[in-house]
């Protein structure tokens, strides 16, 4: 994982702006001058501050190349977070993800008190269960939601701070 940059703006808007990777995302792809500016203002966000999301990129590991990235809000009063994750298709596959996801729940744990770490996702999202299982979350509940105008469940994976690792 490293900080997003405003040089990502190429590969970040490629991967935003395939619809099958922001099926089930909060997210929407946005014009080049939008993405830009969220980059700047990536680059040099506090982490972690509570109420506000951040994004950290998850990189190549040889040419740090920017490949997906990884969202975290702190609680506003700070005692949970949630994670959200996306990588780029042509990366999948190889438990680059997983890793990054793992990184992203240990700087939770050591850089703030929260006590437990949410992942929420479509129950259709299959490889975001698997990799939510994978990282030791476990379901805590199912909501009915709709997203996109279309009914959905959600569910909502949790790893507490004790059983991490
Ligand atoms: C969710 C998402 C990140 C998962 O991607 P992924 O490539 O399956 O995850 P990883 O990079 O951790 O790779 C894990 C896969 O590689 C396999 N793998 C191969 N080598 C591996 C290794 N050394 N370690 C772990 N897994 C490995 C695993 O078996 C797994 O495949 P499986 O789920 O079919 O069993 C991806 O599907 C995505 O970006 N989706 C769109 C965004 C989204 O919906 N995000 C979730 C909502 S927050």
């Amino acid at each position: 994982m490293r900080r997003l940059a405003t040089s990502d703006l190429a590969e970040f808007q490629s991967y935003r702006h395939d619809p099958q990777l922001g099926q089930y995302q909060g997210w929407s792809p946005t014009t080049d001058a939008e993405a830009s500016s969220f980059l700047s203002e990536m680059s040099s966000a506090e982490v972690l501050l509570p109420g506000i999301w951040i994004q950290l990129g998850i990189a190549d590991p040889a040419s740090l190349t920017l490949i997906g990235d990884i969202g975290l809000l702190l609680a506003e009063d700070g005692r949970h977070a949630e994670i959200g994750f996306t990588l780029c298709r042509q990366w999948q596959g190889r438990g680059i993800a997983t890793a990054a996801v793992r990184a992203a729940l240990d700087l939770v744990f050591e850089q703030t008190r929260a006590e437990r770490v949410l992942g929420v996702t479509d129950s259709r999202n299959l490889p975001s269960i698997r990799l939510l299982e994978r990282v030791g979350m476990r379901q805590l509940e199912a909501r009915n939601a709709t997203f996109r105008g279309e009914d959905c469940l959600e569910l909502i994976y949790a790893i507490f701070r004790q059983r991490q690792k």
